[in-house]
């Protein structure tokens, strides 16, 4: 498997946000790039943005004169398709329209070397399709970057079905020359990242529409204990309602209305108004200089617990007995199903029941008080809990006493079930056990794609690994009971590991 030369030719069709990104990514690993556009000032401005960015990063000292000249010299203005004929690697980046694509790429084959290879970067198109409207559909794959181009890391690899695999291996050496971080998968709709990020934000609309707690809190709950780098919300905001909106529709739409992608009215009624994010001002939140927002309604101080009780393995949350003795409480253990007792009360980790249907179902065990998930609860700033209707007077201030006790935030938000990092990361891990079930991408690039595309704090499948197969599974079988719907059932091989007790990543493991 080895990569393209430095010598070879690459040949960038738009000049857009993509196509100037995957240029310089070219350029800084040595090549001679064309680049064309079929607008001229689009070319130009392409090129003057290119030209712009090597500028900036002299000007803060990350490269010199000469290699700022270097790179600029190597960048050739392809006026015409023709000018990319010599290129051994073309990458599309034009409008994702199929037929405007095929087109394009049909006219440029005609002019390339039969052992050329054909890339688009396309987010949502299916390359199989692309690549049946060619004379060499071999020769074509999808090279998915992510913006800005230079900066992030993750290349998603696309095999059609009929891609030659010299030629995904060819690319996959090639973006690991260029020092990003490539992984391979099939050509499905969303492709790895788009499709497994999906209940990041569809969960938070979810549980927004069913008002379980408002926006900020939500955001901060996936921060601050979720261990997210940006809220749900704000995620959105930043990446515009009508982007994300249009790739959830298409994700539905591609994968035949399945439930677990149900765009949410929530998020159309903002596109609807124009309030596309950040970049118009409105969203949910509000922006510029007079904006003002919600703040996070975090919980007010409450007395922590002199004692508390460990009532058997607590899981995921054992961390917790140490935080508190950490803190000055007296932690007793016991034998018992796994939960705490503070003050007296039960209280457990989300298992995907809401807290008043927990409580309803195993009143003996009385547990009236649960709280979510954290990516790692030494860390986390922010701890979210939910108290069952059935609750006693004073639960609710006794547990909120305890976790600020352990110099955490505390978000009460209403009893959903799953609460909101616990909920999210189930969905997650289903998502990405389902691209793995189906070939789709391998465990481990699975994983890469979460951590280095979106920014996650842990593969989903490692995180799976950590919490167990088991408890995800129980979450999610919960979570279909508790709504009825097809949207959480289990991906059958969550399913499987849940039974057995593999983890995802059974080779470490052994
Ligand atoms: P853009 O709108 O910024 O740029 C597209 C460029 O293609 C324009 O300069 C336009 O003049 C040119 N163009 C249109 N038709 C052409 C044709 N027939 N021949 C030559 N040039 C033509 O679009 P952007 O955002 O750069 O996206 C390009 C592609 O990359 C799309 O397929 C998009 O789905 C994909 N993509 C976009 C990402 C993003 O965050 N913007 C992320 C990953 C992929």
């Amino acid at each position: 498997m080895s990569a393209l030369q430095a010598t070879d030719l690459i040949g960038v069709i738009g000049a857009g946000a993509m196509g100037s990104g995957i240029v310089q990514v070219a350029l800084n690993a040595g090549h001679h790039v064309v680049l064309h556009d079929a607008a001229p000032a689009a070319l130009d401005r392409g090129i003057a943005s290119i030209a712009d960015a090597y500028q900036r990063l002299q000007a803060k000292g990350k490269i010199d004169e000469a290699t700022r000249l270097d790179r600029l010299a190597r960048l050739q203005r392809g006026a015409h398709l023709a000018d990319l004929a010599k290129a051994a690697l073309v990458i599309e980046a034009i409008v994702e329209n199929i037929d405007i694509k095929a087109k394009v790429l049909a006219e440029v084959e005609a002019l390339l070397a039969p052992n050329a290879i054909i890339a688009s970067n396309t987010s949502s198109l299916s390359v199989t399709a692309i690549a049946a409207r060619l004379r060499r559909p071999q020769q074509v794959a999808g090279l998915h970057f992510f913006n800005p181009a230079p900066v992030l890391p993750l290349v998603e690899i696309v095999s059609g079905k009929v891609t030659a695999q010299a030629v995904a291996d060819t690319l996959f050496a090639t973006a690991l020359a260029w020092g990003k971080v490539p992984v391979r998968c099939a050509s499905t709709p969303g492709f790895i990242v788009n499709r497994v990020a999906r209940p990041f934000y569809g969960e938070a609309l979810r549980l927004l529409t069913e008002r379980a707690a408002d926006v900020t809190a939500i955001d901060a709950i996936l921060r601050g204990s979720g261990g997210f780098r940006m809220g749900a919300f704000e995620l959105m905001d930043l990446i515009g309602h009508d982007v994300n909106y249009a790739v959830t529709r298409s994700v539905y739409d591609a994968l035949y209305s399945d439930a677990r992608y149900t765009p949410s009215l929530q998020q159309k009624e903002l596109v609807d108004a124009g309030w596309l994010g950040k970049k118009t001002g409105s969203g949910f939140y509000q922006y510029g200089a007079d904006a003002v927002n919600p703040a996070v309604p975090f919980a007010a101080l409450e007395a922590a617990p002199a004692a508390i009780v460990v009532e058997g393995d607590l899981g995921v949350a054992a961390p917790l007995a140490a935080l508190a003795q950490a803190a000055g409480i007296a932690v007793n253990f016991v034998a018992g199903p796994g939960l705490l007792r503070i003050a007296g009360h039960a209280v457990a980790l989300s298992d995907g029941r809401g807290a008043t249907a927990r409580f309803a179902a195993d009143a003996e065990a009385g547990v009236s008080v649960l709280f979510d998930l954290a990516l790692d609860y030494a860390k986390a700033t922010t701890i979210a809990i939910a108290c069952a209707d059935q609750a006693p007077a004073g639960a609710l201030a006794a547990v909120t006493g305890f976790f600020q006790a352990l110099g955490k935030q505390v978000i009460v938000i209403d009893d959903a079930p799953g609460m909101v990092v616990m909920r999210t990361v189930a969905m997650l891990a289903n998502e990405a056990a389902e691209v793995v079930q189906q070939g789709i991408a391998s465990v481990q690039d699975t994983d890469l794609a979460m951590v280095n595309g979106v920014n996650y704090p842990r593969g989903p499948l490692a995180w799976a690994d950590t919490i167990g197969p088991a408890v995800l599974q129980r979450v999610l079988a919960n979570l279909a009971a508790s709504y009825g719907e097809e949207r959480y059932r289990s991906s059958p091989l969550l399913a499987r590991r849940a039974l057995t007790g593999q983890p995802f990543y059974r080779e470490q493991a052994l």
